[in-house]
């Protein structure tokens, strides 16, 4: 089991009716695929987890690379895991409006952490209860 992050730029805003499309295609496709993940969004970051086998989140990660909903996509880690961080979810979904917290102030390090560092704020942001 694997898990991998990128960070891309959404060419629409937050809230319009492609969020909506992305994720009732996440739900639709990624059950099947044995897929689950987060996808975090601001006005103008978006981080997604894509967890489950190697080849079924490589297989979608090029299919998200080519969508032109979003640009400049980076991988930021991929990682093999025991467990899934978002198993609850076929494909989680926050958008971060509070000026307190924005995906901007989320990677706490840099280099090589970098990718741990905002996976485990999505994590921390996925759980019930989170406010910003
Ligand atoms: C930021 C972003 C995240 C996406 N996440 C997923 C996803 O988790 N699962 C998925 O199947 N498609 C996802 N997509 C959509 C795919 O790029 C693609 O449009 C979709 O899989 C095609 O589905 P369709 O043939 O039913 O329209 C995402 C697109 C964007 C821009």
């Amino acid at each position: 089991m694997f898990q991998l992050l990128y960070s891309s730029k959404p060419l629409f805003n937050a809230g319009s009716r492609q969020d909506e499309e992305i994720l009732r295609a996440a739900l639709q496709h990624n059950i099947d695929q044995d897929i689950t993940g987060f996808l975090l969004r601001d006005v103008s970051t978006f981080y997604q987890v894509l967890e489950g086998p190697e080849k079924s989140i490589l297989g979608l990660f090029e299919t998200i690379k080519r969508d032109s909903r979003h640009k400049d996509v980076q991988r930021e880690g991929f990682w093999e895991i025991e467990r899934r961080s978002f198993g609850h979810w076929a494909m989680g979904y926050r958008c971060l409006t509070s000026e307190l917290v924005s995906c901007e102030t989320l990677p706490e390090s840099v280099g090589a952490k970098r990718g741990e560092a905002i996976r485990n704020s999505i994590i921390r942001i996925a759980k019930p209860g989170f406010s910003a």
